[in-house]
């Protein structure tokens, strides 16, 4: 049976880059089903639901799916996504591509962000008029989980790893974190040194080309990651993945750019390289890697959608990237 791909464009411009990267999947051609299904802000005014059981319930089955990116709604589509497939990591890849300006043109490397706890859990209160807390859950088994996933991508890779955390003022919950993720750095041969995220923060700035895998809680990657798109020239370039035991969900780290849908000048790089990560995942490497290399092929050559200060429109850049596969 060919893998089933679940296609989830959501809102803006998710309209406009999905379909794209969709193309560049179909080109390079295992022989998927694609099936498409709706989530966001717009199927919720038509239905009252941001993300369908029919989105869900394809989401979960399917062996993986594309995502593009909700509105308002975003918080409310993505995580019950993200739970769909039992992601237990985020990765995002950051590197500068020749063409874009980078701040930095040096930098190449990948955050593994935990993906289920930390602060992010959701255990706030308000326990008294103007008093809140809130609780952050930190266990042995998805530090462990998300350390082996950072330090298998490295020994692939020939790559070193950072392990980010702050375990000097948090010292029971990182304390565990850093724990756990140094004893499974004893299992692997792979170089790895550990930082505190906030004088990660200023090393990310001043030397990225120093740093491989990046393995992180959940805020501090949410945030370093962030900060590492902007040494490479913005939102239109960076993918991600949020990856499971079995399934995984593909989407680019923008939003629906409400300042540009509907123009048909959306960068679909991102969309792109997300694809690549798909294929990679499913053992494509080769297309994979052919996706890859075209999307920067492009990028090097032009032509460039306006965030990169040209004037093409999304159906420009997606025919060289045909041409170039
Ligand atoms: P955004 O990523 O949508 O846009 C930020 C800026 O980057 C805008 O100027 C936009 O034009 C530009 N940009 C982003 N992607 C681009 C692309 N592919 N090509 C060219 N320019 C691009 O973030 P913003 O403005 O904070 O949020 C807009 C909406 O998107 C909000 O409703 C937010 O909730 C949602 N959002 C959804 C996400 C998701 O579904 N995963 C993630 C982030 C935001
Ligand atoms: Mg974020």
């Amino acid at each position: 049976d060919p893998e089933r791909i679940a296609v989830v464009p959501g809102d803006g411009i998710g309209n406009e880059v999905v379909p794209a990267a969709r193309e560049v999947l179909e080109a390079v051609g295992p022989d998927f089903e694609f099936v498409e299904a709706d989530a966001g802000d717009e199927v919720k005014a038509e239905t009252g639901e941001a993300l369908p059981d029919e989105t869900r319930e394809l989401a979960a089955n399917a062996d993986a799916t594309l995502f593009g990116a909700a509105g308002e709604t975003a918080a409310d589509v993505i995580l019950p996504l993200r739970s769909a497939v039992d992601s237990f990591a985020n990765v995002r890849p950051v590197r500068a591509y020749p063409g874009t300006d980078a701040l930095h043109p040096d930098t190449d490397l990948v955050f593994v962000r935990e993906n289920t706890e930390g602060v992010y859990a959701g255990h706030e209160d308000e326990i008294a008029p103007g008093v809140t807390t809130l609780t952050r859950v930190v266990t042995e088994s998805a530090s462990e989980e998300i350390a082996r996933y950072g330090f298998e991508y490295a020994a692939e890779r020939g790559e070193r790893v950072t392990i980010a955390h702050k375990a000097n003022v948090m010292r029971t919950t990182d304390g565990l974190f850093l724990e756990t993720a140094e004893s499974v750095a004893d299992e692997f041969d792979v170089e790895y040194d550990t930082a505190l995220m906030d004088a990660l923060a200023m090393h990310l700035v001043m030397r990225p080309e120093e740093y491989d895998v990046v393995v992180c809680p959940n805020l501090a990657g949410d945030v370093l990651s962030d900060l590492a798109a902007g040494l490479v020239g913005g939102l239109g370039l960076l993918p991600s993945a949020n990856v499971g035991d079995e399934r995984a969900l593909f989407e680019p780290v923008h939003g629906t750019a409400p300042d540009i849908a509907g123009e048909g000048v959306a960068n679909p790089s991102a969309t792109m390289l997300s694809a690549a990560m798909l294929l990679e995942y499913l053992g494509y490497d080769d297309a994979g890697e052919r996706v890859r290399s075209a999307v920067k092929a492009t990028l090097e050559s032009g032509p460039h959608t306006p965030d990169l200060g040209g004037d093409a429109t999304t159906r420009d850049v997606t025919d060289a990237v045909l041409t170039k596969l």
